[in-house]
């Protein structure tokens, strides 16, 4: 899964080096400032700055003596009106699913995003760092460095450093406290680390709880609670496809196929450790899975958690609460129900109503409207009648508590986009989404042979190396999650590197996989383009049954897509893992970004693809003895979908790209299939699947080791 806007960095230097060299250097120049700005503001972010510079724009810029030096002086107006009748305060836990906050947060990033030039993003930036709530505001900021058309190139350091508190369990970050009170500015030198190392393991470790706790090491991995993080900050819900440039994006249906390939790809975890499907739930039954999310937010209060068998309806899921006139929240079972409900209605009716109009659900575009009222963005017909089902139910499952007003939250792990994905009921929540788009295919004819059938194209073979993977270490600074002196931050700023005297880190063990490289042998009678698609699904259930791809097609997750030149006669198509367009190795951490960005070592430029899926988990787990999966190609002609085709490097907002789609010839490739083509539709002849010539499926194990020595000597 791959978010293709930050490969805008390799095309902008394509762009630079056409111009000549004076230019070049410039615009470098430009680029290296605007990317130490951006660390810099990030650093500490719970303590307010005392950089000289910062404290004077803090105490001195003024949004509504500079109000000429924003492109739109309407969203001027709604900033300071908010702003006037109180922002939520610093020190308050901010998070985008108590509406009120998130109207805030829109406010603030269409004020950042209309600023007319970076200086005045900057000054307006510093300012509200300064002064306005430090979750409010690194959501708004990070959203409006991802859009602005002057930063969208620059590159967001990895968020689990940023905000620890979110990534990394209580015990751990309690311990960098008692670091740093008992050895305070004094670091230690240790195995050629400047700094305290925390050694941690995942909760599954520590407690006794839900036997899916197993599952703790993938759950709570920090590069896919950050891909899912940084997903919504690229693509959030509430922006206006008109307004930020996202036209050429099908988002209802990268809605779907996000959550539906999130989804496999958990199942396929699950297996290699012996779990079956992911449960399914029934609003009126007690939801069993209980959760315990073990972190704490920086005020100290733990997040809530949730019981086993909790009850989800009104009554009990807020039994001894003040909740009937304290907003929405408490009503959360009864709107998941009402919205769920006239969904359904549409998919069976085949129309949506908005405003008296009635929009045909079965058309070409059809899906992806379909797509958009189940998102609830700002795309979606009618808002106000089909709601937004995943809103309330991350409430009502995080099982978190009522407001008591707009300020005082205490949200849930899956009411923050950071920690959502730590909770198994997030799984079983998009299951029952996924499942609901699929009712729409339950009306939607099954592909024919002619709809799968390239002529003339035949696989004839599929090689693949051994499948391994193994336990790797890895560390998480977290200097950021401890709180210095005025004394100490001054020093940090003489430092010029922004790096402080204390440093700690976080030791954990995180899945990995050896490289591989596979090979697809295809005949063509002709010279053609074609595009070629590598699932990776299972073969067994956890029983050890064979399940038919029948059953199986959503559990089918996407490892490769490309388009590729066949020539005439047999070709051999060699692919590596690291090709794929859908993963990304790890982060450059926030310490070497800084030590890039503030002139101690030279920066590395280049295509930086950083937020997509991590490579580490590519593949399943697997296990000891080889767990059984297969491979799934299909290659199938090259067809541009009509008037989609864009400039990959675009500039300003009309640069913005699909997430799921390869670039061609610098250009995107928007598919005429559809994202989720061959298995999104239901399957009518089993055989059929298995006998297209250019369809192609291949059985293998994927074995797992301890560590990377048993993997060397193997
Ligand atoms: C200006 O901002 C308002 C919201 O504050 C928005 O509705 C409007 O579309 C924006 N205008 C332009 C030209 O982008
Ligand atoms: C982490 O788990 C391993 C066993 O998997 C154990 O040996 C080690 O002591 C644990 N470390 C901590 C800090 O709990
Ligand atoms: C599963 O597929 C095989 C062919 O691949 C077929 O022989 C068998 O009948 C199928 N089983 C069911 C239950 O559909």
């Amino acid at each position: 899964m791959k978010l293709a806007v930050v490969v805008l960095v390799a095309g902008l230097c394509a762009i630079a080096s056409t111009n000549v060299v004076k230019e070049q250097k410039v615009a470098d120049k430009n680029y290296q400032k605007i990317q130490k700005d951006v660390l810099l503001i990030l650093q500490n972010i719970n303590q307010p700055s005392y950089y000289k510079e910062y404290v004077d724009i803090g105490n001195t810029y003024s949004v509504s003596e500079n109000k000429q030096k924003y492109t739109n002086q309407s969203a001027v107006e709604q900033f300071l009106q908010q702003y006037q009748y109180g922002f939520l305060p610093r020190g308050q836990i901010f998070s985008v699913f108590y509406y009120n906050q998130l109207k805030q947060a829109i406010a603030l990033f269409r004020l950042f995003y209309y600023a007319q030039d970076y200086q005045t993003f900057y000054n307006t930036a510093v300012w509200a760092r300064q002064n306005l709530n430090e979750g409010l505001f690194l959501y708004a900021y990070s959203v409006a460095v991802a859009h602005r058309p002057d930063t969208m190139q620059i590159v967001l350091p990895p968020i689990y450093e940023v905000y620890p508190y979110y990534f990394v369990n209580a015990d751990a970050i309690q311990q960098a406290y008692k670091y740093k009170q008992q050895y305070g500015g004094e670091n230690v030198q240790e195995g050629g680390y400047n700094g305290y190392t925390i050694n941690y393991n995942y909760s599954g470790y520590y407690l006794n709880l839900h036997p899916e706790q197993g599952l703790s090491y993938y759950l709570e991995d920090v590069g896919i609670n950050s891909f899912y993080y940084y997903y919504n900050i690229y693509y959030p819900f509430w922006m206006s496809s008109k307004e930020f440039g996202f036209q050429y994006v099908n988002r209802g249906e990268e809605y779907y196929y996000l959550y539906q390939q999130l989804l496999a790809r958990y199942y396929l975890e699950r297996l290699s450790n012996g779990y079956g499907d992911t449960p399914y739930f029934d609003l009126n039954a007690p939801f069993e899975t209980p959760y315990y999310p073990s972190l704490q937010y920086p005020n100290g209060l733990p997040f809530p958690s949730r019981p086993a068998y909790a009850n989800l309806n009104e009554y009990y899921y807020n039994y001894g609460q003040k909740w009937t006139t304290s907003g929405v929240y408490g009503y959360s079972p009864a709107l998941i129900e009402d919205y769920e409900r006239r969904i359904t209605d549409a998919i069976d009716s085949g129309y949506i109503y908005s405003k008296g109009q009635q929009i045909d659900l079965y058309s070409k575009e059809g899906f992806n409207v379909l797509g958009n009222i189940i998102q609830a963005n700002q795309d979606s017909p009618n808002y106000v009648y089909y709601g937004a089902v995943w809103y309330f139910a991350s409430h009502l499952l995080g099982y978190s508590y009522q407001p008591l007003n707009d300020y005082q939250i205490a949200p849930s792990a899956l009411e923050h986009f950071e920690t959502a994905l730590r909770d198994p009921a997030f799984y079983q929540l998009y299951k029952r989404i996924v499942l609901r788009f699929q009712r729409y295919y339950s009306n939607v004819k099954p592909y024919s042979y002619d709809d799968l059938v390239f002529p003339g194209v035949k696989i004839t073979q599929f090689n693949v190396d051994k499948l391994v993977t193994y336990e790797d270490d890895y560390y998480i600074d977290v200097s950021n999650a401890v709180y210095y002196s005025q004394k100490e931050l001054q020093q940090q700023q003489q430092q010029q590197s922004g790096q402080g005297n204390f440093n700690v880190r976080v030791k954990q063990t995180r899945l990995n996989n050896k490289p591989f490289t596979y090979k697809i042998n295809v005949q063509s009678e002709k010279a053609t383009k074609a595009v070629v698609k590598i699932y990776l699904g299972p073969v067994y259930d956890e029983y050890e049954r064979n399940i038919n791809l029948t059953q199986n097609r959503l559990n089918f997750v996407g490892l490769d897509y490309f388009v590729y030149d066949l020539q005439s006669g047999e070709n051999v198509i060699s692919r590596n893992s690291y090709d794929s367009m859908y993963f990304a190795q790890d982060p450059v951490s926030y310490d070497d970004l800084l030590r890039q960005y503030s002139g101690q070592q030279q920066p590395v430029q280049g295509e930086q693809n950083y937020y997509s899926f991590p490579q580490r988990y590519m593949l399943p787990k697997g296990s000891k003895g080889g767990y059984p999966y297969q491979f799934y190609v299909i290659v199938y002609p090259y067809v541009p979908k009509e008037g989609q085709q864009q400039e990959s490097q675009g500039s300003g907002s009309q640069g913005y790209q699909s997430f799921f789609y390869p670039t061609v010839e610098g250009k995107q490739f928007y598919d005429s299939y559809s994202l989720g083509y061959p298995f999104d539709r239901f399957i009518e002849y089993e055989e059929m699947f298995y006998q297209i010539p250019n369809i192609y499926s291949y059985q293998t194990n994927i074995y797992h080791y301890k560590n990377v020595n048993a993997v060397q000597s193997d």
